[in-house]
């Protein structure tokens, strides 16, 4: 990746506390980052130490203390509730450790429902998840609703969904927690494949160092700042 690539994601001096009428707990500070277009982050750091509230902050789920988020030059930290959700919904998907699907659909239909609150039409909404859903090799599994399918295949429509919309970002927090090392190294080439061939760019958290191995970058949360670990 050089140095021209277009950044997506800019974070500067970044805080982030809690406050209760007894103490203040600083989680981190004056954090600065930035992604680079289909750039793969992995973000580590032990329990307790931010992750999860970083990738609230970031996408705009929370608001930071202070410092600045920019997606895609635009600054977000100040942006009223309407723009943040906007924002949200066009460039940013979302990946858990457990799959959030909505129950009560199949895997086609939760992959077509986030389209169509975004306008597209029904029938485009149906050809993307079913492309997805057959990229992701779960073709056989498309009318199955969550309940049938096994915590790999969720987490895989999961993924499917993230990038239905074609964010720019994905924030994926510890997408692979809940599975078993080969459907965790499965899900993860997936998710891996997708993002590069459309050049979305991920953060991960994770606790899996195999899995952080295969990141263009490692950044890891050590005593509230985040420290580059490895850049391959
Ligand atoms: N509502 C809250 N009030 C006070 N402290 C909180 C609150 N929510 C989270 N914390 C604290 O903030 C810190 C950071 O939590 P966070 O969930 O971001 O960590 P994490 O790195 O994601 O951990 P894990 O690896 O276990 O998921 C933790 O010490 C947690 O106890
Ligand atoms: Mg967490």
């Amino acid at each position: 990746m050089n140095d021209i690539s277009k950044v997506v994601l800019k974070i500067e001096n970044l805080s982030y506390f809690y406050e209760s009428e007894f103490n203040k707990i600083d989680i981190f500070k004056n954090l600065n980052f930035e992604m680079k277009e289909g750039e793969i982050i992995g973000l580590l750091g032990p329990s307790g130490s931010g992750k999860t509230t970083l990738l609230n902050c970031i996408g705009l789920l929370d608001s930071p203390k202070g410092g600045k988020i920019k997606i895609l030059n635009v600054e977000c930290s100040n942006a009223n509730d309407f723009e943040r959700t906007k924002i949200r919904s066009k460039q940013i998907g979302f990946v858990f450790q457990s799959h959030r699907l909505l129950p009560e659909f199949s895997s086609v239909e939760n992959i077509i429902i986030p389209q169509l609150l975004l306008g597209v039409d029904k029938k485009i909404a149906y050809k993307n998840a079913s492309e997805l859903l057959k990229l992701l090799k779960l073709n056989h599994r498309s009318e199955h609703r969550p309940a049938k399918l096994s915590g790999g295949e969720a987490q895989r429509v999961a993924i499917a969904r993230s990038v239905a919309n074609a964010p720019k970002i994905i924030l994926a927090d510890e997408p692979t927690g809940n599975l078993d090392i080969e459907s965790a190294k499965l899900v993860f080439d997936l998710l891996y494949k997708i993002a590069k061939m459309s050049k979305i760019s991920c953060l991960i958290a994770t606790h899996n160092i195999e899995l952080a191995k295969k990141m263009d970058k490692i950044y890891s949360i050590k005593d509230k700042k985040l420290k580059l670990t490895k850049n391959f």
